[in-house]
Protein backbone atom coordinates (compact mmCIF):
# COMPACT_ATOMS: atom_id res chain seq x y z
CA UNK A 1 0.00 0.00 0.00
CA UNK A 2 1.54 3.32 -1.06
CA UNK A 3 -1.88 5.22 -1.26
CA UNK A 4 -3.18 6.07 1.89
CA UNK A 5 -6.17 7.91 3.64
CA UNK A 6 -6.21 8.81 7.57
CA UNK A 7 -5.98 6.17 9.99
CA UNK A 8 -8.59 6.36 12.42
CA UNK A 9 -7.72 6.55 16.50
CA UNK A 10 -11.02 6.01 17.90
CA UNK A 11 -12.03 7.13 21.72
CA UNK A 12 -10.18 5.28 24.09
CA UNK A 13 -7.76 4.04 21.42
CA UNK A 14 -3.80 3.91 22.40
CA UNK A 15 -0.93 3.75 20.35
CA UNK A 16 2.99 3.15 20.02
CA UNK A 17 5.21 4.39 18.34
CA UNK A 18 8.89 2.72 17.41
CA UNK A 19 10.71 5.11 15.54
CA UNK A 20 14.39 4.54 13.54
CA UNK A 21 17.45 6.85 11.81
CA UNK A 22 14.44 7.40 9.01
CA UNK A 23 12.41 9.56 10.75
CA UNK A 24 16.01 11.88 11.14
CA UNK A 25 16.97 11.62 8.03
CA UNK A 26 15.28 14.84 7.03
CA UNK A 27 16.84 16.76 9.11
CA UNK A 28 20.09 15.70 8.12
CA UNK A 29 21.52 12.94 10.53
CA UNK A 30 23.51 10.01 8.76
CA UNK A 31 22.70 6.62 9.55
CA UNK A 32 24.87 4.26 9.98
CA UNK A 33 24.03 2.10 7.15
CA UNK A 34 24.25 5.33 4.88
CA UNK A 35 28.07 5.27 5.55
CA UNK A 36 27.77 1.35 5.13
CA UNK A 37 29.23 0.50 8.56
CA UNK A 38 32.40 2.66 7.74
CA UNK A 39 33.30 5.75 9.84
CA UNK A 40 36.37 7.24 8.87
CA UNK A 41 38.55 4.10 8.11
CA UNK A 42 37.05 2.23 11.18
CA UNK A 43 34.50 -0.30 11.19
CA UNK A 44 31.29 0.58 12.95
CA UNK A 45 31.53 -1.98 15.77
CA UNK A 46 35.29 -0.51 16.72
CA UNK A 47 33.65 2.83 17.99
CA UNK A 48 30.52 1.52 18.95
CA UNK A 49 31.02 -1.60 21.24
CA UNK A 50 32.35 -2.38 24.77
CA UNK A 51 35.61 -4.35 23.43
CA UNK A 52 36.04 -1.08 21.09
CA UNK A 53 36.32 1.46 24.11
CA UNK A 54 38.46 -0.77 26.45
CA UNK A 55 40.74 -0.89 23.35
CA UNK A 56 41.00 2.64 22.58
CA UNK A 57 38.99 5.01 24.31
CA UNK A 58 40.12 8.00 22.74
CA UNK A 59 38.50 6.63 19.03
CA UNK A 60 35.68 6.15 20.86
CA UNK A 61 35.32 9.80 22.19
CA UNK A 62 36.39 11.19 18.84
CA UNK A 63 33.50 9.50 17.17
CA UNK A 64 30.99 10.25 19.96
CA UNK A 65 32.34 13.90 19.90
CA UNK A 66 31.92 14.70 16.15
CA UNK A 67 28.57 12.70 16.37
CA UNK A 68 27.21 15.47 18.69
CA UNK A 69 29.25 18.19 17.01
CA UNK A 70 27.14 17.42 14.09
CA UNK A 71 23.74 16.72 15.69
CA UNK A 72 23.74 20.13 17.33
CA UNK A 73 23.82 22.02 13.82
CA UNK A 74 19.78 19.49 12.82
CA UNK A 75 16.60 20.68 13.47
CA UNK A 76 13.88 18.48 13.99
CA UNK A 77 11.38 18.03 10.71
CA UNK A 78 7.24 17.72 10.39
CA UNK A 79 7.33 14.04 11.18
CA UNK A 80 8.73 14.62 14.59
CA UNK A 81 6.57 18.07 14.79
CA UNK A 82 3.67 15.30 14.26
CA UNK A 83 4.57 12.94 16.75
CA UNK A 84 4.92 15.55 19.17
CA UNK A 85 1.17 16.99 18.13
CA UNK A 86 -0.26 13.30 18.34
CA UNK A 87 1.25 12.92 21.93
CA UNK A 88 -0.54 16.20 22.76
CA UNK A 89 -4.09 15.26 21.55
CA UNK A 90 -3.80 12.18 22.96
CA UNK A 91 -2.01 12.36 26.91
CA UNK A 92 0.99 9.84 28.12
CA UNK A 93 -2.33 7.02 28.55
CA UNK A 94 -2.92 6.69 24.99
CA UNK A 95 0.37 7.74 23.53
CA UNK A 96 3.82 6.05 23.67
CA UNK A 97 6.99 6.44 21.69
CA UNK A 98 10.15 4.44 21.82
CA UNK A 99 13.24 5.54 19.62
CA UNK A 100 16.13 3.66 18.01
CA UNK A 101 17.63 6.98 17.31
CA UNK A 102 20.08 9.17 19.89
CA UNK A 103 19.43 12.13 18.56
CA UNK A 104 17.55 14.62 20.45
CA UNK A 105 14.89 15.87 17.91
CA UNK A 106 11.97 13.96 18.88
CA UNK A 107 12.60 16.31 22.08
CA UNK A 108 13.51 19.08 20.44
CA UNK A 109 10.19 18.66 18.42
CA UNK A 110 8.54 18.86 21.45
CA UNK A 111 7.88 15.06 22.62
CA UNK A 112 7.58 15.10 26.30
CA UNK A 113 8.25 11.29 27.16
CA UNK A 114 10.48 9.69 24.67
CA UNK A 115 12.19 6.15 25.68
CA UNK A 116 15.63 6.27 24.09
CA UNK A 117 16.17 2.53 23.82
CA UNK A 118 19.76 2.91 22.25
CA UNK A 119 20.28 5.51 24.82
CA UNK A 120 21.15 8.97 23.89
CA UNK A 121 23.94 10.92 22.12
CA UNK A 122 23.91 14.02 24.88
CA UNK A 123 24.02 11.77 27.86
CA UNK A 124 27.09 10.46 29.62
CA UNK A 125 27.58 8.04 32.48
CA UNK A 126 30.76 6.38 34.15
CA UNK A 127 32.39 3.62 32.92
CA UNK A 128 32.21 1.66 35.68
CA UNK A 129 29.05 -0.23 35.95
CA UNK A 130 29.12 -0.34 40.35
CA UNK A 131 29.58 3.28 40.54
CA UNK A 132 26.15 5.59 41.95
CA UNK A 133 27.07 8.24 39.48
CA UNK A 134 23.72 8.76 37.12
CA UNK A 135 23.94 9.13 33.72
CA UNK A 136 23.80 13.13 33.08
CA UNK A 137 23.09 15.42 30.58
CA UNK A 138 26.27 16.52 28.53
CA UNK A 139 26.80 18.29 25.02
CA UNK A 140 30.73 18.27 25.48
CA UNK A 141 31.98 17.36 22.17
CA UNK A 142 35.86 18.48 22.29
CA UNK A 143 37.94 15.90 24.41
CA UNK A 144 42.15 17.55 25.14
CA UNK A 145 41.50 14.47 27.52
CA UNK A 146 39.81 11.62 28.21
CA UNK A 147 36.67 12.48 30.26
CA UNK A 148 36.74 11.24 33.67
CA UNK A 149 34.56 10.16 36.50
CA UNK A 150 34.82 11.32 40.06
CA UNK A 151 35.48 7.76 41.34
CA UNK A 152 38.40 7.75 38.49
CA UNK A 153 36.99 5.68 36.52
CA UNK A 154 36.33 7.02 32.54
CA UNK A 155 33.13 8.34 31.34
CA UNK A 156 31.40 6.79 28.37
CA UNK A 157 28.62 7.65 26.16
CA UNK A 158 25.14 6.91 27.77
CA UNK A 159 24.72 4.72 24.19
CA UNK A 160 23.56 1.02 24.07
CA UNK A 161 26.44 0.03 21.92
CA UNK A 162 26.58 -3.51 19.49
CA UNK A 163 26.50 -6.61 22.40
CA UNK A 164 24.24 -4.45 25.14
CA UNK A 165 20.59 -4.97 26.18
CA UNK A 166 18.43 -2.11 25.09
CA UNK A 167 17.21 -0.06 27.76
CA UNK A 168 13.48 -0.66 29.07
CA UNK A 169 12.63 -3.50 26.89
CA UNK A 170 10.12 -4.38 29.64
CA UNK A 171 8.29 -1.33 29.54
CA UNK A 172 8.27 -1.12 26.13
CA UNK A 173 6.85 -4.52 25.88
CA UNK A 174 4.45 -3.87 28.09
CA UNK A 175 3.20 -0.76 26.04
CA UNK A 176 2.93 -3.05 22.97
CA UNK A 177 1.01 -5.61 24.03
CA UNK A 178 -1.67 -2.90 25.28
CA UNK A 179 -1.72 -1.10 22.25
CA UNK A 180 -4.39 -0.90 19.84
CA UNK A 181 -2.10 0.19 17.10
CA UNK A 182 1.50 0.07 16.53
CA UNK A 183 3.36 2.07 14.01
CA UNK A 184 7.14 1.79 12.97
CA UNK A 185 8.49 4.43 11.41
CA UNK A 186 11.68 4.86 9.13
CA UNK A 187 13.22 1.54 10.84
CA UNK A 188 15.11 -0.84 8.59
CA UNK A 189 13.63 -3.90 10.35
CA UNK A 190 17.12 -5.77 11.06
CA UNK A 191 18.42 -4.82 14.60
CA UNK A 192 16.88 -6.86 16.94
CA UNK A 193 14.61 -6.82 19.81
CA UNK A 194 13.65 -3.54 17.94
CA UNK A 195 12.52 -5.88 14.87
CA UNK A 196 10.72 -8.19 16.70
CA UNK A 197 8.12 -5.63 18.50
CA UNK A 198 5.75 -5.94 15.38
CA UNK A 199 5.36 -9.75 16.10
CA UNK A 200 3.87 -9.30 19.64
CA UNK A 201 0.73 -7.50 17.22
CA UNK A 202 0.95 -10.52 15.38
CA UNK A 203 0.78 -13.00 17.88
CA UNK A 204 -2.21 -10.58 19.65
CA UNK A 205 -4.55 -10.95 16.07
CA UNK A 206 -3.96 -14.82 16.39
CA UNK A 207 -5.36 -14.77 19.77
CA UNK A 208 -8.33 -12.91 18.33
CA UNK A 209 -7.52 -9.44 19.10
CA UNK A 210 -8.39 -6.49 16.73
CA UNK A 211 -5.27 -4.43 16.76
CA UNK A 212 -3.22 -2.95 13.69
CA UNK A 213 0.11 -2.50 12.58
CA UNK A 214 1.55 0.32 10.09
CA UNK A 215 4.69 0.94 9.10
CA UNK A 216 5.70 4.53 7.23
CA UNK A 217 9.00 4.88 5.40
CA UNK A 218 10.68 5.14 2.18
CA UNK A 219 11.36 1.19 1.26
CA UNK A 220 10.27 -1.88 2.38
CA UNK A 221 11.93 -2.59 6.04
CA UNK A 222 13.11 -6.74 6.02
CA UNK A 223 10.27 -7.40 8.75
CA UNK A 224 7.31 -5.69 6.01
CA UNK A 225 5.66 -8.57 5.83
CA UNK A 226 4.56 -8.52 9.84
CA UNK A 227 2.44 -5.51 9.28
CA UNK A 228 -0.98 -4.83 8.48
CA UNK A 229 -0.07 -1.99 6.28
CA UNK A 230 3.59 -0.84 4.60
CA UNK A 231 3.04 3.14 3.58
CA UNK A 232 5.49 4.22 1.40
CA UNK A 233 7.29 7.41 1.88
CA UNK A 234 9.37 10.28 3.77
CA UNK A 235 8.31 10.46 7.26
CA UNK A 236 8.27 14.19 7.23
CA UNK A 237 5.54 14.38 4.44
CA UNK A 238 3.68 11.06 5.17
CA UNK A 239 3.18 11.42 9.24
CA UNK A 240 1.47 15.27 9.77
CA UNK A 241 -2.24 14.24 8.49
CA UNK A 242 -1.88 10.65 9.09
CA UNK A 243 -3.78 10.27 11.94
CA UNK A 244 -7.71 11.53 12.72
CA UNK A 245 -7.98 10.93 16.25
CA UNK A 246 -11.97 10.70 16.65
CA UNK A 247 -13.85 12.31 19.59
CA UNK A 248 -11.01 15.02 20.21
N1 LIG B 1 11.50 8.85 5.84
C1 LIG B 1 11.20 7.59 6.24
N2 LIG B 1 12.07 6.56 6.18
C2 LIG B 1 13.30 6.82 5.70
C3 LIG B 1 13.69 8.11 5.26
C4 LIG B 1 12.72 9.15 5.33
N3 LIG B 1 12.97 10.40 4.95
N4 LIG B 1 14.98 8.04 4.86
C5 LIG B 1 15.38 6.76 5.04
N5 LIG B 1 14.36 6.02 5.54
C6 LIG B 1 14.34 4.61 5.90
C7 LIG B 1 15.31 3.75 5.13
O1 LIG B 1 14.67 3.31 3.94
C8 LIG B 1 15.59 2.61 6.09
O2 LIG B 1 14.67 1.55 5.90
O3 LIG B 1 14.75 4.49 7.24
C9 LIG B 1 15.36 3.23 7.46
C10 LIG B 1 16.63 3.45 8.25
O4 LIG B 1 17.21 2.21 8.54
P1 LIG B 1 18.54 2.05 9.41
O5 LIG B 1 19.57 3.01 8.95
O6 LIG B 1 18.85 0.59 9.40
O7 LIG B 1 18.09 2.55 10.85
P2 LIG B 1 17.44 1.80 12.07
O8 LIG B 1 16.49 0.74 11.63
O9 LIG B 1 16.96 2.86 12.98
O10 LIG B 1 18.71 1.10 12.72
C11 LIG B 1 18.54 0.45 13.94
O11 LIG B 1 20.87 -0.04 14.20
O12 LIG B 1 22.69 1.13 13.54
C12 LIG B 1 22.05 0.60 14.65
O13 LIG B 1 21.74 1.25 16.88
C13 LIG B 1 21.66 1.72 15.56
O14 LIG B 1 19.47 2.44 16.27
C14 LIG B 1 20.21 1.94 15.18
C15 LIG B 1 19.75 0.55 14.81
Amino acid sequence: MDTHGPIDIEPGHSVVFLTGAGISAESGIRTFRDARGLWEEHRVEEVASPEGFAADPALVWRFYAQRRAQALTVAPNPAHHALADLERTLGPERFFLATQNVDHLHEAGGSKDVVHMHGELFRTRCSDEDCPTLPFHDERHDFPTLPRCSCGALQRPHIVWFGEIPFEMHTIKRRVQACDLFVTVGSSGVVYPAAGLVREMLYRQEQGERVRSVYVGLERPENANAFDAVILGKAGEVLPGLFRVLGA
